[in-house]
């Protein structure tokens, strides 16, 4: 990896327009990260999918206020610019776009996007303002720049589905692109948040995935009662004493709505506390082809 970064870094929704502009009138195409910094491997992943598909990719970094409640990590988020500034260009992000809170909330919003119902189940129960939070952030982001392309992970399985059903009613011209989740090779999913975990709380992290195989087992090995399946994502959750479960789910993959019978594309999700670290992990499962 580079040591000096040479992307370009605006911090101006002026300055951006001006240089995503110039790139549109060659008629270059232009994908979107957005990102909230304190980069990672699995950040990295979508730079490259976005720069492989597209002219110009710009990575945009705003840890969002608006997304987190009262008493949540918004001023202990961990922030690094200089070292995300290197990420980004060993990616091959053509453009960073970083901006101060009062650039992107000149004044406070009392304009909100709600994606009504997806916004309340799952990470909705226990965050019952964060996905307006995000939809709004991104809504404006899309706005601002307008990509033909953004690119989002599975990782946060609930804020895809929230963001495609946004562009969708609101009739947005971008192509939303969700990618894999990167992991450790213990499973433990890439997140900026992993930095919260003790050395000693972080092989016990890797319960995350553990308990969402149990669940593709179970599924594999026939079942098809949603109870059942949460059953045994759950013990798998209870049995690691280093970990509080918070949901272990099987829902739809498309509208996250809970089946009676599981069957068609079906996404597991587990949320869980280690220590100060909160992480949330999710698995897609087809039962026509297990
Ligand atoms: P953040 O948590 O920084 O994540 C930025 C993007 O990286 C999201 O699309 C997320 O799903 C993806 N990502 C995180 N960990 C990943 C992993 N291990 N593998 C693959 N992709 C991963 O998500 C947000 O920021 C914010 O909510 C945001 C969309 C920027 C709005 O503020």
């Amino acid at each position: 990896m580079s040591t000096v970064s040479d992307v370009p870094l605006v911090d101006r929704v002026a300055d951006l327009r001006t240089a995503v502009d110039a790139v549109r009138r060659q008629g270059g195409s232009v994908g979107l990260v957005p990102t909230m910094g304190y980069l990672h491997k699995g950040h990295q992943s979508l730079v490259i999918r976005s720069a492989t598909d597209n002219d110009l990719t710009v990575v945009s970094i705003f840890v969002n206020p608006l997304q987190f409640a009262e008493g949540e990590d918004y001023g202990t988020y961990p922030r690094d610019l200089d070292r995300d500034m290197e990420m980004c260009a060993a990616a091959g992000a053509g453009l960073v776009f970083a901006p101060v809170t009062e650039e992107m909330y000149s004044q406070t919003p009392i304009t909100s996007v709600t994606v009504k119902g997806l916004n309340a189940v799952l990470e909705g129960r226990v965050r019952p303002t964060h996905f307006d939070g995000v939809a709004t952030v991104v809504a404006k982001l899309f706005s601002m720049l307008g990509p033909g392309r953004a690119y989002f992970g599975e990782k946060d399985y609930q804020q895809l589905v929230v963001i495609r059903r946004m562009a969708a009613d609101l009739s947005l011209p971008v192509e939303v692109v969700g990618c894999p989740t990167f992991r450790e090779s213990d499973g433990l999913a890439l997140s900026s948040r992993n930095v919260y975990l003790s050395p000693e709380e972080r092989p016990a992290a890797s319960v995350l995935w553990r308990s969402l195989q149990a669940g593709r087992d179970a599924v594999a090995e026939g079942s098809r009662n949603p109870d059942e399946v949460e059953a045994v994502m759950a013990a798998v959750l209870a049995a690691e004493p280093k970990a509080s479960p918070e949901y272990a789910a099987a829902v739809d993959a498309a509208t996250l709505a809970r089946p009676d019978v599981l069957g068609g594309e079906l996404r597991l999700l587990v949320a869980a506390r280690v220590g100060q670290a909160r992480l949330i992990d999710n698995l897609g499962v087809d039962c026509d082809r297990l």
